[in-house]
């Protein structure tokens, strides 16, 4: 949820850290901050984005613009505010009562009401009205006995319950940078000489590929002199050779590649990402291998029923596949929101297989249904975009989607990645049980192979899915209908629409629309239908008659050559044909540049949308 960095090293520590929060602003972006050790602890920190932090530190334009730097150390954060309003006081670092201590914290602390009235009873004085503020006071606690950087934060952490990631410093002891685990993610980097620890690896790629991933209930000791790990309450330092991880993730990759947006580039993408989900894992004949899960084909296949549990996004992509084993597979497959799972005491038996999707690999709620399921028995299997997140660690297995980093705040490539692995996964279980035929298989696995080249076809309809935004942007409600395969495409048709443009939409089964939402509809509402040929198209032709009947506006993703719907429709977007549970991997893409273009025209920040953040660490 937020973005932690922090730096050892000799380079210029603003321009270290201002870029490292630059990459991890998708994860938060209401205020940043800095805090440098120098003489003590210089702090800047301010409500908005990074960029206002980098300008208002041309203030200090001598120190910040140094070329000679014997030894920089410092901290930095991006926020996406849970406790307190975003503001100058509420952005991190936050510290104690003498400033000498300085804490950046991801991740939220439970019981900080009654620790804070603890230390206000001691005399400290608080400033903010975060949760994290409670830590830099308890540090200074412990410290005024101990006189020990290392040993007051481990005391302090023990009192401490909840979730963090954290950075630390302390002007008594300058030269470290103190990282603590539990739940949000850190990882160091291992440079030449230099070590950098953030919550992600794109803050790390342009100074190091070396890391080491800290795990749940680990504190990391960053100095000069190298890296020591412990757990949070012992003194042993871990043994760290094994540990140390190559990052495959290129510079490149976090780029814009001239494109005005990541959100465009990453819709423009996905040719290649979804080449590169399927690259090495299908054949024409439909003979389908999955490595990362070949260990545990005994238990999925004897399993009774599956669960996929997601949220957002990767929830609708669960729903698709939910579909796509079910009609080809014949596995029975509940999907479950990560948020209502987790919390309910779902009956989850020792022989199900809990199929956890997650772009980041990091939502709080999906990480918790994961602890859930294995807690009951269940084996549990991720199906992630980032190598290393912690659902892809704490799975029993799983396969990655390959969609290379992600950075818009709103999904999309990993989206169509999911739907590819869903799809394999759909054709080799449905060969397996033998209910799926070879020459199904082939011609199954023939239109995935085709599918990228499909994609770009779609993409050439750029420019008129942009007229079309320009026709539709004024308006203040969009239904988005779909039916079988395509009703999860209309529900994220209309989150993409609403997380980036502001604008109300609602998906919804077309079928259902007489049971209410059809009230909605006369000639100011525009109605976007999924409108394809397949298995349900003729009913879904039904549904449109009703809206146009009540004079909606509508605008169909149809299959090209399509008259029928054309016919009533206002506008059409054609988009090739495909296998019927691959469809939604193509309508989905329109529906994905409709949503940008209105956004765009309507000056919205389509990367960063506001009150959102790419990885919702917190529940
Ligand atoms: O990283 P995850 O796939 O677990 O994230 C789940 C949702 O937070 C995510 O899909 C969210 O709904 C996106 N903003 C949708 O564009």
């Amino acid at each position: 949820m937020c973005g932690i960095v922090g730096y050892i090293g000799k380079r210029n520590i603003f321009e270290v850290l201002i870029s490292g929060l630059k990459r991890l602003e998708y994860r938060g972006y209401d205020s940043a901050g800095i805090a440098i050790l120098s003489d003590d602890v210089f702090i800047l920190k301010r409500a908005g984005k990074v960029s206002k932090l980098e300008n208002e530190l041309q203030n200090f334009a001598p120190i910040v613009n140094s070329t000679s730097f014997s030894l920089s150390v410092g901290i930095a954060h991006t926020r996406w505010a849970t406790h307190g309003e975003p503001s100058d006081i509420n952005a991190h670092p936050l510290t104690d009562c003498t400033g000498k201590f300085a804490v950046v914290h991801n991740g939220i602390i439970e019981n900080y009401q009654i620790l804070k009235k603890k230390l206000e009873s001691l005399g400290h004085i608080f400033k903010s009205q975060t949760d994290t503020e409670v830590i830099s006071h308890l540090i200074e606690e412990f410290y005024k006995n101990t006189k020990d950087f290392i040993t007051s934060v481990q005391l302090a952490l023990n009192h401490i319950e909840g979730t963090y990631g954290l950075g630390i410093v302390c002007a008594h002891e300058p030269e470290k940078i103190i990282v603590a685990r539990k739940g949000s993610p850190i990882i160091i980097g291992l440079g030449d000489g230099e070590y950098i620890a953030a919550s992600d690896p794109s803050a790390i790629v342009a100074l190091t590929r070396n890391v080491i991933y800290l795990e749940h209930g680990e504190i990391g000791i960053i100095s000069p002199d190298g890296v020591e790990v412990r757990k949070i309450h012992s003194d042993e330092k871990l043994d760290l050779d094994s540990r140390i991880h190559e990052l495959a993730l290129s510079l490149d990759e976090i780029e814009k590649g001239g494109f005005p947006h990541f959100m465009l580039k990453e819709i423009f993408e996905q040719p290649e990402s979804l080449l590169n989900s399927m690259r090495g894992r299908i054949n024409e004949k439909g003979e389908v291998k999955l490595g990362g899960i070949a260990d545990f084909m005994d238990k999925i296949l004897n399993s009774r029923r599956f669960i996929i549990t997601a949220c957002g996004t990767s929830w609708h992509a669960g729903l698709v596949g939910k579909y796509m084993l079910e009609q080809y597979a014949e596995i029975p497959v509940d999907v479950e929101y990560a948020s209502e799972f987790r919390y309910r005491n779902p009956v989850i038996f020792p022989d199900d297989v809990v199929w956890l999707i997650s772009q980041s690999g990091e939502t709080a709620d999906t990480l918790a249904a994961l602890r859930l399921a294995k807690a009951k028995g269940a084996t549990v299997l991720g199906i992630v975009n980032v190598v290393g997140s912690t659902i892809a660690r704490e799975s029993h297995a799983g396969v990655y989607i390959h969609a290379g980093p992600e950075i818009g705040v709103a999904s999309t490539k990993a989206f169509t990645s999911q739907l590819v692995v869903l799809s394999l996964i759909t054709l080799l279980l449905g060969r397996e049980k033998g209910k799926i035929s070879p020459e199904l298989a082939s011609e199954i696995a023939r239109e995935l192979i085709s599918i990228p080249e499909k994609v770009k076809k779609i993409l050439e309809l750029n420019d008129h899915i942009k007229a079309l935004a320009e026709k539709y942007k004024d308006h203040h409600n969009f239904l988005y209908l779909g039916r079988g395969f395509n009703y999860p495409v209309a529900l994220e048709g209309a989150l993409k629409l609403k997380e980036i443009s502001y604008i109300h939409a609602e998906g919804y089964p077309a079928a259902e629309m007489k049971h209410g939402p059809i009230a909605l509809i006369d000639e100011n509402m525009p109605v976007v239908f999924i409108a394809v040929k397949d298995g349900v198209y003729e009913k879904v032709l039904s549904n449109m008659e009703e809206v146009k009947a009540r004079k909606g506006k509508i605008i169909s993703i149809v299959t090209e050559l399509d008259d029928k719907v054309a016919k009533l429709s206002d506008h059409t977007i054609q988009i090739p044909q495909t296998f019927d549970m691959l469809m939604p991997i193509l309508s989905v893409i329109p529906l994905q540049l409709l949503a940008y273009h209105i956004a765009v025209m309507r000056g919205c920040d389509v990367d960063q949308p506001r009150n959102l953040a790419k990885s919702v660490t917190v529940e």
